[in-house]
């Protein structure tokens, strides 16, 4: 072997030597009592043993080996991993303090500065999600005014839906828009038409950010921040399109500062400029720019994607199971014939109601939430989870658990019907989480959900475009999507 090639190998082992030994000091567990899971490789954990398409065939098999609470390390950070119900829902009911602070990770702490309510912990949180929740529904969450607001853009979708004459399109977009138009007119008190070239980008950010959060590159940036940092890659592109979507924010909330009538709130961002005039300590404390900024980001991210999300699920799930789609149709016929849907209509229609729970069950689309942390050393299930442990609730597995839905990896709206074709809840239905930290938007998404979809079944048949097969894979990632596809919406004759 030549010299300088006996200089790089030898360097190469001894950089390979030291940062295994790092890695050791930072990883050996001293606690004899942390949940099992799999032998470790140096440097990156256990990410061999993940099926990177579809990691929850990871954790079933996992859980399989370890039971329902164990532990994988992905890089440096060792993980507990809760599986089924059973585990879940013991954590939440018995330890739900203990579980409500969100995990550092890089990506998110960096984006968000420890602001706004997803990635916020301590005090800022709790002030910033007391403020969230009073004044969304001061806005109108589960009122008749928001149901309103909703109803009034159902119309437009409709209209431009029917723009399509009943052609093959791709529905992405245009849920989009409807969905983000609803939480926007909450939150800035406005709506875009669709195809404004503003909503269009501010949605391309959000979505494009979505789908690079479960990139290998940010992986490694959130297992080793500083040394992939400097690196170019998809950690950057998500901290730039970050930055784009608060420029959106600032612009919106300072052409509202310059007209704010204190005696005339209109919308979320009012409400909080409102908070900042107060003189009180904990207003000047946590009312500031940088808070608002992210929290109105936060609501736009969570509220957009997901409910959208389920949307598109509910149209290729009611366009593969045709007979599915007549019975909703149906329904809608007997209680709502040709008025407008109403929220009070849920509950005159069981089986509408089981169809969208069960599109949410079976879309599964945030299979892993962002990981909790411990606040303290926490006793569990004959396991010891010391402070600052990160925690992740597979919610995956409990929509999926077999105790608990007879037929988990079919769609079967009859896990939420009984046999006198009543509507019966299903306690491992947490597709909003449970806890602390559960789902802000729940009663919003909900209303979302029901409105939407009874107006499009009531209006439109779905179908697919001639000679395509409705392929119902998911695209596993941050969210579980479908894949691209093509729809085509017939206008039904009142049959
Ligand atoms: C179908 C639609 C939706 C689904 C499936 C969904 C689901 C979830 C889930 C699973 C979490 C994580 C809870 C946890 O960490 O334990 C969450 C958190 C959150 N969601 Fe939603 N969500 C939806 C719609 C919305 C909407 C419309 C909004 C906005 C108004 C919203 C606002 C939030 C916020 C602010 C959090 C963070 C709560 C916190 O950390 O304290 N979500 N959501």
């Amino acid at each position: 072997m030549p010299g300088p090639a006996i200089v790089t190998l030898a360097l190469f082992l001894i950089i390979f030597c030291l940062l295994s030994k790092a890695f050791y000091n930072r990883t050996k567990n001293k606690n004899k009592n942390f949940p099992p899971g799999p032998k470790c490789l140096p440097i990156i954990g256990n990410l061999h043993i993940f099926d990177v398409k579809n990691p929850s065939k990871t954790f079933t098999q996992l859980s399989k080996k370890f039971g329902p609470v164990f532990s994988v390390q992905l890089g440096t950070q060792k993980m507990v991993i809760l599986y089924g119900y059973d585990a879940v829902k013991d954590a939440f009911m018995n330890h739900a303090e203990e579980l409500s602070e969100r995990a550092d990770i890089p990506i998110f702490t960096e984006a968000s500065k420890g602001y706004g309510i997803v990635f916020s912990n301590g005090e800022n949180w709790k002030v910033m999600r007391r403020f969230t929740i009073s004044t969304l529904r001061d806005f109108g969450m589960g009122k008749k005014s928001i149901e309103d607001r909703i109803n009034e853009e159902c119309d437009s979708l409709v209209q431009i839906i029917k723009s399509y004459g009943g052609k093959p399109f791709e529905n992405t977009t245009i849920l989009n828009t409807a969905v983000a138009n609803v939480i926007i007119s909450i939150l800035l008190g406005h709506r875009y038409d669709y195809g404004d070239p503003t909503i269009l980008k501010l949605m391309s950010l959000i979505n494009e950010n979505f789908k690079l959060l479960g990139s290998p590159m940010v992986m490694l940036y959130n297992m080793y921040p500083k040394l992939i940092g400097w690196l170019p890659g998809s950690h950057r592109k998500i901290l730039k399109n970050n930055s784009d979507v608060n420029d959106f924010i600032m612009e919106a909330f300072t052409k509202q500062k310059n007209r704010l009538d204190v005696n005339h709130q209109e919308n979320f961002i009012d409400a909080f400029l409102i908070k900042q005039l107060e003189k009180n300590p904990e207003s000047r404390r946590y009312f500031h720019n940088d808070n608002l900024i992210t929290l109105v980001s936060n609501l736009i991210v969570a509220g957009l994607e997901t409910t959208s999300t389920v949307l598109r699920w509910g149209l290729l799930l009611m366009m593969k199971y045709p007979d599915i789609q007549k019975n909703v149709q149906r329904e809608i016929n007997q209680i709502i014939g040709q008025r407008q849907p109403q929220i009070e209509d849920r509950k005159q229609m069981p089986y509408t109601d089981a169809v969208i729970h069960e599109i949410q069950r079976f879309g599964n689309i945030i299979p892993a939430i962002v990981p909790l942390a411990t606040t303290q050393g926490v006793k569990f299930r004959g396991y010891f989870l010391p402070k600052g442990t990160h925690v992740i609730p597979l919610l995956g597995s409990v929509l999926k658990d077999k105790t608990y839905f007879e037929k988990p990896d079919e769609f079967y709206p009859e896990h939420f019907l009984n046999s006198q074709g009543h509507f019966v809840k299903n306690e491992a239905f947490l597709p909003f989480s449970a806890g602390k930290r559960r789902c802000t938007g729940e009663i919003l998404a909900k209303t979302e959900l029901f409105l939407f979809f009874t107006r499009l079944f009531q209006t439109f048949t779905i179908q697919a475009p001639p000679n395509t097969e409705v392929d119902i894979t998911p695209v596993f990632g941050f969210t579980n999507t479908p894949m691209s596809h093509k729809i085509c919406a017939v206008l039904r004759h009142n049959d």
